[in-house]
């Protein structure tokens, strides 16, 4: 009987503490998944990239690239700046017509201006003839058309006087002797970092994720004294998501505890499902340029097509991830119109096919020559991509299924059993090649969907 109650009193205890693990730990895995829920359900963002770069057109680091100083920068581009023509709700439409679901602008990039009335410095918009503050703007045609708000902030700044500039890798000013001896006073520019996010996170509301850029070398963590940061970040906005940018004490800011929420692999697709070292999945979103550019770059032509949009974020998803598909309006503040001219067909098909996207994750169907599976736990969606020969067989699915029907037209599908290949007659074959269903040819030459309901 002793040992009975010793026995209970042992599992209480080990109860409790895991119970109360979620909440005592804003770091651990359980916290992360439940604050990335709706984030993990959009599946698709925009990233706008939109500074006083926009004048030179020559993308986001030309200051780096062209080791421009501050007076010739600032003459040029600060004192100019006047996107007239920007419109937040066009920004906001163009977005919501591609079935986007969440955008993420860039407040500050590392050139280190404001997008914002910036209390702290005067190098910001409010400054420039435009005078108006876009991130109000921003944020509030987002929430108008029902869109997460997300900022980006860059840690780097090269226009701060307290950044170090001789020594540093990317700095416009590196090597320039000039800069040589210069004594910098590093917690001040720490306090002017941490101050410009507490505004961000204290004058406009909810903010749905704030994406920091980016930490190298010594430049990570500790040195960003991010713990402090995302406490104050934490205690304004309780559940904002955060990028793992800010550097964990290994190399991806997504280790156990760490203070990234989600992974960004730039300008690639991981090759399967991010897990952590247990083989739990991890969130992770793909930031992708529609041309090679991330800030408007006039020169820049080398455009991906719908095609590829849409199968890039198929690909995410089917691994559990998330595509942030950027944009970099120009000097005008307009967003370029072959840009425009991609998303809205990228749109139409998601209009359609949007099912298959949101709320959707990997299955644990294998990758076929015809193309490859989503899954949102009740339906199967097959998306018919590449051109091939021959049906789509699930193995063992013939008496799990309840229907299965195109997803953009809703037209029904019927199954049959293959009589080639299947010696145990237990496998789900889908004919596509049946003339009366019209789906050979398939109906969509960039993707078409079947949805496979499940019991
Ligand atoms: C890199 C670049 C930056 C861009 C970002 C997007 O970190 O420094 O210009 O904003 O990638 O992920």
């Amino acid at each position: 009987m002793k040992k009975n109650i010793l026995l209970f009193l042992l599992f209480f205890i080990h109860y409790l503490s895991n119970a109360q693990k979620p909440i005592n730990n804003e770091n651990s895995y359980e916290a992360k998944m439940k604050r990335t829920e709706w984030h993990r359900d959009a599946r698709f963002g925009m990233f706008i990239h939109f500074g006083l770069y926009a004048i030179p057109a020559r993308g986001e680091w030309v200051r780096h690239d062209e080791k421009t100083s501050n007076e010739i920068y600032d003459e040029a581009y600060f004192k100019n700046f006047n996107p007239y023509l920007f419109d937040a709700k066009e920004w906001a439409r163009t977005a919501k017509l591609a079935g986007m679901k969440y955008v993420v602008l860039t407040a500050k990039h590392h050139e280190g201006f404001s997008l914002w009335d910036s209390k702290l410095t005067d190098y910001k918009i409010t400054n420039t003839p435009f005078k108006r503050d876009i991130i109000k703007e921003y944020v509030e045609a987002l929430r108008a058309e029902n869109i997460k708000v997300g900022l980006y902030f860059s840690l780097i700044d090269w226009h701060h006087p307290d950044f170090p500039k001789y020594n540093d890798t990317h700095h416009p000013m590196r090597g320039n002797e000039k800069y040589k001896d210069e004594k910098i006073n590093w917690d001040n520019y720490i306090t002017f970092m941490h101050g410009q996010v507490k505004e961000l996170c204290s004058n406009y509301g909810k903010i749905d994720i704030m994406w920091f850029d980016f930490s190298y070398g010594e430049m990570k963590s500790e040195k960003w004294k991010a713990k402090e940061m995302v406490q104050m970040v934490r205690t304004l906005q309780p559940s904002i998501i955060l990028n793992n940018r800010l550097g964990g004490d290994g190399t991806t800011g997504m280790e156990e505890n760490s203070l990234g929420d989600f992974d960004t692999p730039e300008q690639t697709i991981p090759e399967k499902a991010v897990t952590d070292n247990q083989g739990r999945p991890l969130p992770w979103e793909s930031c992708l340029t529609l041309n090679n550019s991330w800030g408007y770059n006039r020169y820049d032509n080398n455009w991906k097509s719908p095609e590829l949009v849409i199968h890039t974020l198929v690909n995410c998803v089917s691994k559990n991830g998330n595509l942030l598909l950027n944009v970099g309006p120009d000097a005008t503040g307009k967003i370029p119109q072959k840009s425009i001219e991609v998303l809205s067909e990228v749109g139409d098909w998601m209009k359609k096919n949007g099912k298959s996207i949101y709320g959707c994750g990997s299955s644990t169907m294998p990758r076929y020559d015809w193309g490859l599976f989503t899954s949102n736990g009740k339906s199967l969606f097959a998306h018919r991509i590449y051109p091939s020969i021959g049906g789509i067989v699930l193995k063992g699915y013939v008496d799990k299924i309840k229907r299965v029907a195109l997803l953009h037209d809703g037209t029904e599908i019927r199954t049959e059993s293959s009589w080639w290949g299947d010696s145990s007659g237990k496998n789900l074959y889908i004919n596509v090649n049946r003339p009366s269903y019209q789906t050979f040819p398939m109906p969509d030459k960039i993707d078409t969907v079947f949805e496979i309901e499940l019991k």
